[in-house]
């Protein structure tokens, strides 16, 4: 079965949208196959978006993500990486198409990064990687 890493970022945490996100996964029909609540460090940041590195986002971006707690969740099913990915809409919020969860619940907030509520997995090759990141027990 498809697997993928979503992080519900500091922005849904804080803004008590945790429920919002799992909610949407499971009516979709995925299954939660794992989920914590953790404050990641910065080497398990730069581990994750490692791809950005360089990038005039990228130490804004660690900074956001160090902000506050995050939740991890490990979701399954069959194409659940494109799906959720338009679950969650483009990565800018305020272009996001609303009916997903950034073009619903997030806005331009003038941020030096994007602040956009959720990560998804956009590969199984990313997918595989950032669970054993996030998750290495599994
Ligand atoms: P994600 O990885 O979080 O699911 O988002 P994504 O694939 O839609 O976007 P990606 O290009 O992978 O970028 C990762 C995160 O970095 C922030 N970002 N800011 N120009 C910017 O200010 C900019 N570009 C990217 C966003 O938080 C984005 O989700
Ligand atoms: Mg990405």
């Amino acid at each position: 079965m498809e697997r993928t890493l979503i992080l519900v970022k500091p922005d849904g945490v804080k803004r008590n949208l945790v429920g919002d996100v799992v909610s949407r996964i499971e009516k979709k029909g995925y299954t939660i196959a794992a989920l914590k609540m953790m404050n990641a460090d910065r080497s398990l940041l730069v581990r994750h978006y490692a791809e950005h590195e360089g990038k005039p986002f990228f130490e804004p971006l660690v900074e956001f993500m160090l902000s506050g707690p995050i939740v991890a969740i490990v979701a399954e099913g069959n194409r659940v990486i494109e799906g959720f990915r338009k679950l969650a809409g483009a990565t800018d919020p305020t272009t996001a198409e609303p009916g997903t969860i950034r073009g619903d619940l997030a806005r331009d907030q003038g941020t030096k990064v994007v602040q956009n509520i959720v990560h998804g997995s956009d590969s199984v090759e990313s997918a595989d990687r950032e669970i054993s990141i996030f998750f290495p027990e599994l």
